[in-house]
């Protein structure tokens, strides 16, 4: 099949390996926005008098075919065509004949890239959303089922004060919720439609870009041409972005899980379907998932600043090098959705043996607040502080759930909203309920069934 460019002459085969790369395989995952976008592309052309109305009907039929072809993984692109959008193309004027040789009016594969890739990102946050949600949730029944429960509090990594699981919980629900503040932004970077910035210039036709924003169900348009254009990999930087700082708090506590399961602690169990065994040593359950977290937090910080480093260079304009921020946002969107539903899983399914954190409470840990029965009594906190180091072998076994219901004040296991962070998140879930069904209306308009256009699979 012919390149949208071809001009009478083959491309050199070695630049062509090149310079497609794996974009033709990667492209299957954005085909149905394509799709999607080509619809409100015609219906808007029809307006302008470019297309009949019969012209856009055969058009959308035939698109809204192949965006079920995309979905069921059977849309196929070969390599010298470069790309979805020139097999749309190709497939639509073999199919139509001179109507198919129209669509292309009034834009470039660079809006349309631009355009397909912030359909697919869409999706993708309101599904990570729904995700994050449930984590918190999950996360927030834990730690409500466990709020007395005690845990020595660390710091240096050495026993420090009393404190409890569920406030330990409770602090990774919370900073969840946060990474949800952030992703209402960048949705709404995000929801701008791009399409009508051609190659970053505009067209000479009275196209109209709010038209095929309303559409899509963008919620507004993306103005400035060289704007929109020059956004490609930055907003994708930001995207990412969220995912890395989820992956970092979700790799920090899959770390804390795996040093409080190990049998020293003994503070946390994972059941047998969520561990790995050895090929050799028969008493091993491993705690794979929760190390390939760790590792996969890793690889999404890496993604993050691939995207970066490829745009940080780069004059205004589009640059082929935008190609190469295809991969890791597909594969950072699927790692970091993958992620939060495995992390709710382990959760959902984590044993607590209250018997061994009660029995990590050696006498030291209550140390300052022996200082602090002092200070209540009278005693400067400094002098307290001397005279309790002094006698530190004198101190006595304590409760420690009694210890923490001393804790009166907000934050602690006694004066803790375990629900807060989980009414954050719903309420902030909410601001993606309209989105949410603007969006399926759009889908459902344009390519007539409520098909996935995040496609949640392997890239390539
Ligand atoms: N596959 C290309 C990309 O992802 C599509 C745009 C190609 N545009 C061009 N001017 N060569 O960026």
């Amino acid at each position: 099949m012919a390149k949208l460019w071809a001009k009478g002459y083959d491309l050199d085969k070695l630049i062509e390996e090149f310079t497609v790369g794996v974009d033709y395989r990667l492209d299957r995952e954005i085909a149905v926005a394509d799709c999607m976008g080509s619809v409100a592309h015609a219906r808007m052309l029809e307006t302008i008098g470019i297309l009949t109305p019969g012209e856009r009907g055969a058009l959308e039929d035939e698109l809204r075919r192949y965006a079920v072809e995309a979905v069921e993984g059977k849309f196929r692109i070969s390599r010298d065509e470069e790309d979805c959008h020139s097999a749309i193309e190709n497939r639509l004027t073999a199919a139509l004949g001179e109507t198919g040789k129209k669509i292309h009016t009034g834009r470039s594969r660079n809006d349309q890239v631009l355009t397909a890739l912030r359909l697919v990102e869409r999706s993708f946050l309101l599904h990570w959303v729904d995700a994050m949600v449930s984590l918190v949730r999950c996360l927030s029944d834990f730690a409500e089922r466990e709020r007395y429960s005690p845990m020595p509090g660390r710091t240096h990594l050495q026993p420090a004060m009393p404190s409890s699981v569920g406030l330990w919980a409770a602090a990774y629900s919370g900073r969840l919720v946060d990474q949800l503040v952030v992703a209402d932004a960048v949705y709404a970077l995000i929801d701008r439609s791009p399409l009508g910035s051609a190659a970053g210039y505009g067209v000479p036709l009275p196209i109209d870009r709010e038209l095929t924003a309303r559409l899509m169900g963008f919620s507004e348009v993306h103005t400035n041409v060289i704007a929109a254009a020059n956004s490609r990999g930055e907003l994708d930087a930001w995207l990412l972005s969220l995912l890395d700082h989820t992956g970092l708090i979700l790799s920090r506590f899959a770390e804390d899980i795996i040093l409080f399961s190990l049998p020293e602690f003994g503070f946390f169990s994972l059941p047998p379907e969520l561990c790995s065994g050895s090929s050799i040593m028969p008493q091993k359950r491993n705690p794979d998932a929760l190390e390939l977290m760790r590792a996969r937090s890793a690889t999404l910080s890496g993604y993050a600043s691939q995207v970066g480093s490829v745009v940080r260079s780069l004059p205004g304009g589009y640059n082929r090098d935008l190609q190469e921020t295809k991969e890791p946002v597909l594969r950072g969107m699927r790692g970091g959705l993958l992620m939060v539903r495995v992390a709710e899983r382990i959760v959902a399914r984590l044993a607590v043996d209250r018997d061994r954190l009660a029995a990590a409470f050696t006498p030291e840990i209550f140390a300052t607040d022996a200082a602090f029965e002092l200070v209540a009594k009278g005693a400067s906190f400094r002098d307290a502080y001397r005279e309790v180091a002094q006698r530190l072998d004198e101190l006595s076994d304590r409760d420690p759930v009694q210890m923490l219901k001393r804790r009166t004040h907000a934050g602690t296991a006694t004066h803790h909203d375990f629900d807060a962070a989980l009414g954050r998140a719903m309420s902030l879930s909410e601001r993606f309920d309209e989105r949410r069904e603007r969006v399926r209306r759009a889908v459902v308009d344009l390519l007539g069934d409520e098909l996935p256009v995040y496609l949640a699979r392997d890239p390539t």
